[in-house]
């Protein structure tokens, strides 16, 4: 059984096969992660859908950083607190495409809306 134990040339080939394919497959990975892309509010869409927006989604996600003192708070207008949350929303349950919609009120963009402490995710 002592020769038996040990494992064959081609189960070790085969080994560094699926290895270098998990590696190739992590590059893919981390080259795709490199496309982020934020959600934010339409410049032109309407306060009230604005209003809505922040709503619903700080109904589901804690919008803590645009309450008063938070990161987010400035500037203090629909506009930036709406593409905060919406934006939370969108990071929270996955960059795609239907969590960035808001009735069509919302953008996808893909640079970085960051600005000062406001950090969007
Ligand atoms: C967000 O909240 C709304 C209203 O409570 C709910 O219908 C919806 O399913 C929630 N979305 C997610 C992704 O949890």
């Amino acid at each position: 059984m002592a020769s038996g134990a040990r494992p064959s040339p081609s189960l070790l080939l085969f080994s560094l096969g699926l290895l270098l394919l998990c590696f190739t497959s992590g590059t893919t990975v981390r080259l795709a992660e490199a496309q982020k892309t934020w959600c934010v509010a339409k410049p032109s869409a309407d306060e009230k859908a604005l209003i809505a927006n922040i709503n619903y989604a700080c109904g589901n996600v804690s919008c803590s950083v645009i309450q008063p003192g938070g990161p987010c708070y400035k500037p203090d207008n629909p506009v930036s607190h709406a593409a905060v949350a919406m934006n939370l929303y969108y990071a929270t349950y996955g960059r795609h495409p239907w969590n960035c919609d808001f009735q069509k009120s919302a953008l996808i963009v893909q640079s970085d809306p960051s600005y000062g402490s406001c950090t969007y995710y």
